[in-house]
């Protein structure tokens, strides 16, 4: 067979550096895994390089970083072997090539040296396995043992191995496998896919941290549902959000169903994913239904109802974030905040009054427009005429909110009476009565009883303070 050459792959000079490093040391040494893929797949500037070399990867490193302008630190991890040093933004990882078995209990396997076509087996997909040579002999040659040339072609991710024994060493690949499948639109080859479903179960031992991450990445992705769905269909989906699958299903009673709030929800995620990459806001469109498992009913001569699910659902939310160890901060705040408000802003398109508009400005705050993202991301109806309807409503929405921003000013609230203004006319110390002023004055603004300036709620503090006797 021809050899094919990458040497334009090779052209950032960090691997002039590895080259000659790899001489210096005789170390037959290659670039490997990601770059190399996203290379020939021409995915932009890589952020990771993998080096491997037939040899000690740590000393490789150690020699290039001797050779690199300023002598970059490195970072050496000895029980796996592995250096990591940064050039121009760029994480280069090197490692010796391996050999590795795996006992059933634990993602750590028992290594042993090996050679490349040693290391290129035990990598997760043939193409993550691809390698391009440093080696002067045949500098910038691919070593592609499982053709994954052809896979990245016709956009297949196989396992180089039975997929058994690649997903059951690490069962994080099944994860990873239907993350590229979801980033890149790719097919998992049809035995790999059983592969997962049989393995499912091995995902308990993977750390929630990790799952995380893959599931972060597939939420990232351009049409999330792949993944989504690849997920739900290997089973892996139940084990790590059983609350997103249990909105899969229709029922029906006396004739009325209800929709299939699972495949809505994966519909809302790939609609608001074309509005924003904001992670959150994709988390957000991922959970804003969720309450409706656990809401549901069927109430005679109503059909089904999900009473207070937004409510129910914003409960779940820190559940989720606490069971998969996600970070409880704002984050997980914010996505709270949206699910709980979800429903609302629809309200507003047909209410007359403003003061549900200034209530809802000062409910969500600066995220007011992320939460009208996602209601518009929510419109899921095959309906033309509704999906018109729908979306029309929020435009008043939006123009209604403008409106009474221009106006009333209440995103970010602050209320224009302060505490310490309420003590000093009354010569207070801290107490109860300064709480009741300040919160009857934020009331009486967001009712539109009076403006949200200084004077009208001078005077209404007044009035009130009186009421209180004081
Ligand atoms: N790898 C593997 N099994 C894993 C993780 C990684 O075999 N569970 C191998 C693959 O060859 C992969 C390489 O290690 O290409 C580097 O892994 P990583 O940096 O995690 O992934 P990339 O393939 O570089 O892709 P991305 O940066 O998108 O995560």
């Amino acid at each position: 067979m021809m050899d094919i050459v990458y040497a334009n792959a090779l052209k950032n000079s960090v691997f002039d550096y590895i080259a000659n490093a790899a001489k210096e040391l005789q170390l037959e040494t290659y670039v490997i895994g990601g770059f190399v893929r996203d290379y020939i797949l021409e995915r932009g500037k890589a952020k990771d390089i993998d080096i491997v070399c037939i040899g000690s990867g740590i000393e490789l490193a150690k020699k290039v970083a001797t050779l690199l302008p300023n002598t970059p630190k490195i970072q050496i991890f000895k029980t796996y072997g592995t250096a990591m040093l940064r050039y121009n933004d760029i994480e280069v990882e090197f490692v010796g090539a391996r050999k590795e078995s795996y006992t059933k209990n634990s993602r750590n396997p028992i290594v042993e040296k090996g050679t490349l076509q040693d290391d290129q087996n035990r990598r997760d997909f043939t193409i993550n396995a691809m390698a391009i040579s440093l080696n002067d002999s045949n500098y910038g040659n691919l070593l592609d043992p499982f053709n994954g040339l052809e896979d990245l072609k016709n956009k297949i991710i196989r396992t180089p191995l039975n997929p058994d024994i690649t997903y059951s060493d690490d069962p994080l690949r099944m994860m990873r496998a239907i993350r590229f499948a979801s980033q890149l639109n790719f097919s998992i080859e049809k035995k790999s896919l059983a592969s997962i479903k049989k393995n499912a179960k091995r995902l308990e031992i993977i750390t929630k941290e990790r799952i995380v991450t893959e599931l972060n990445k597939i939420l990232l992705s351009t049409k999330p549902s792949i993944g989504l769905n690849l997920l739900f269909k290997t089973d892996l989906l139940q084990q790590i959000l059983p609350e997103l699958t249990d909105l899969q299903g229709v029922e029906v009673r006396n004739g009325q169903g209800h929709k299939d709030n699972f495949y809505h929800t994966l519909e809302v995620v790939d609609n608001i994913s074309k509005m924003t990459d904001k992670l959150w806001l994709r988390w957000t469109a991922l959970l804003h239904d969720i309450g409706k498992a656990p809401t549901k009913r069927f109430e005679k001569g109503t059909g089904w109802t999900f009473h207070a699910h937004e409510f129910v659902g914003s409960k779940m939310v820190y559940k989720i974030f606490k069971r998969l160890k996600m970070p409880l901060n704002n984050k997980m705040k914010y996505v709270q905040k949206l699910v709980l408000l979800s429903s609302r802003p629809i309200v507003i398109a047909t209410e007359v009054g403003d003061s549900a508009v200034r209530r809802l400005v000062f409910d969500a705050g600066e995220d007011i427009d992320d939460l009208l993202t996602h209601c518009e991301a929510d419109i899921t109806t095959k309906n033309p005429e509704k999906f018109k309807k729908y979306h029309n409503n929020f435009k008043i929405v939006r123009q209604k909110i403008k409106e009474v921003e221009e106006r009333d000013k209440i995103r970010n609230f602050q209320p224009p009476i302060t505490g310490e203004i309420i003590m000093k006319t009354y010569n207070l110390k801290p107490c109860r009565e300064i709480g009741i002023i300040k919160d009857a004055i934020k009331e009486a603004i967001l009712d539109g009883e009076i403006a949200n300036n200084y004077d009208e709620a001078y005077t209404f503090m007044q009035k009130k303070a009186k009421v209180l006797g004081l």
